[in-house]
């Protein structure tokens, strides 16, 4: 089932979050921030292992001193006004998230709004995206949570979902 919740993903006890990364995987602001905060030095250690990550894939990790297990790192991309490859691109980073988590037998998947802060993507088109995909994956998982940072952005999630 699809849940949608307000409130900060590092706190979710799920099995897996995703975070929000950028190519180099070294951390940065907003999610990626809190994550790396929530989890400890050895998340950042365990990304530069990794060595990176292109837009649009997903990486895993383990989520050290987070509730969750596992942490999925994926690229959103920028918005670049849509007709730079952004949708297939932000389609991508839920797929391949989901696909990594059904590899490592993950059940319970939080997303925060890949693309919708730093990197400019509009939330009503990426919210969109984001549940198209959940839907197709969403009878392989107990649960995919989509947890919206504002209680704006849950609302948003929340209309989307009565009126399918
Ligand atoms: N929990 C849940 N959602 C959060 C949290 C949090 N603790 N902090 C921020 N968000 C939400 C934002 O409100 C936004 O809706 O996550 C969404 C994604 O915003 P960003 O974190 O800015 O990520 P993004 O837009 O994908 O930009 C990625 O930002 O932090 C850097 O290193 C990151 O360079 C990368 C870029």
């Amino acid at each position: 089932m699809i849940r949608v919740v307000q409130g900060d993903i590092t706190n979710l006890h799920v099995d897996a979050i995703v975070n929000a990364a950028n190519t180099t995987l070294l951390g940065g602001g907003g999610v990626d921030g809190a994550i790396h905060r929530a989890a400890g030095p050895a998340l950042l250690k365990a990304c530069k292992n990794i060595g990176g990550c292109p837009t649009g894939e997903a990486r895993i990790t383990p989520g050290f001193d987070l509730p969750a297990r596992w942490v999925i790192h994926t690229v959103g991309p920028v918005w670049r006004g849509g007709d730079q490859g952004e949708p297939p691109l932000l389609e991508s980073c839920y797929t391949r998230s989901l696909d990594t988590a059904l590899d490592h037998d993950i059940r319970s998947i939080a997303f925060p709004g890949i693309s919708t802060g730093v990197y400019g993507y509009p939330k009503q088109e990426a919210a969109g995206i984001a549940l198209g995909v959940m839907r197709h994956y969403e009878d392989r998982f107990e649960e995919i949570v989509v947890c919206c940072f504002t209680t704006e952005d849950k609302k948003l999630y929340d209309t989307l979902l009565d009126t399918e």
